[in-house]
């Protein structure tokens, strides 16, 4: 390894700072095994469907990119901007057997920079859509239907349909890790048209509070009738008789 003063950084073009940088030391200790249930329920049957292969829109630390993988035969490309997100989702990969990591592709930009053409028939976007503004939401639609083959299948995890009236608190259940415990929650509120998102973090060992930190996040509501209406722009139409309500199925008629 080279001695510290004789190394360079050249960032490769400029990047706004990590919106996550706070939150991706706590996001998989905090919330992995919940999520990692949902995604299962949500997306795993469709999955398996998948033919040619499966797209994850805002592939965070990995989990459906990682359950793809486990769940189907095909190609995965995981589109991540955020560095810190995306540096644990490489450590994520570079766990796996060669042979289902030459499987994934990582692409570092916004989808709608990622100039993804007709790769998958399976595209995911799993707890993605409600932290983008309207403008960035409705624009990502469109990249959707570039990326998916004709009569591909779009699941969309639906964002909050509404402002919330008060303050809501929703406790991230504590994790002990050897000496120290993890902890947290998530504060949300209205302001204006947008939801608050403040999440605190907390690690406790054995003579109390070692580190806490805040990170404040931003999201937008969209009811299910705008999703839909603005999806049929870029040639979706929903598909019936999904369980759960939470995620939007819909499929490329075009
Ligand atoms: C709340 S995180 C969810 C990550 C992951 N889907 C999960 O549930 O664990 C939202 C992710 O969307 C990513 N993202 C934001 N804008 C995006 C865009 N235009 N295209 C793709 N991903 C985006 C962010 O970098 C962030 O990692």
């Amino acid at each position: 390894m080279p001695l510290l003063p004789d190394v360079t950084v050249d960032p490769p073009s400029p990047e706004p700072r990590d919106a996550y940088e706070v939150s991706a030391e706590f996001y998989d200790i905090l919330q992995a095994d919940r999520d990692r249930a949902r995604v299962h329920r949500f997306y795993a049957r469709d999955v398996r469907t998948a033919r040619r292969g499966v797209l994850d829109v805002g592939a965070g630390t990995g989990r459906v990119t990682l359950m793809s993988l486990a769940e189907s035969r095909v190609p995965v490309h995981a589109v991540e901007p955020t560095r810190c997100m995306r540096s644990l989702l490489m450590t994520r990969l570079a766990a796996l057997p060669a042979g289902m990591r030459t499987r994934v592709t990582v692409h570092p930009q916004g989808l709608c920079e990622a100039g993804l053409r007709e790769v998958a028939d399976v595209a995911i976007c799993h707890n993605t859509i409600g932290c983008l503004p309207p403008d960035a939401r409705r624009a990502l639609w469109p990249a959707v239907a570039e990326a998916l083959l004709p009569g591909g299948v779009l699941l969309v995890h639906l964002p909050p349909d509404r402002l919330p009236r008060d303050e809501a608190t929703h406790v991230l259940p504590a994790q002990k890790v050897g000496q120290h415990v993890y902890g947290g929650r998530m504060v949300m509120s209205a302001d204006a048209d947008r939801i608050r998102t403040r999440f605190e973090y907390w690690v406790r060992g054995a003579r109390g509070v070692l580190r806490e930190y805040t990170e404040t996040f931003w999201m937008w509501p969209a009811s299910l009738a705008e999703v839909i209406a603005e999806l049929a722009g870029s040639g979706f139409v929903p598909l019936p008789g999904r369980a759960d309500p939470a995620v939007l199925t819909v499929r490329l008629e075009r």
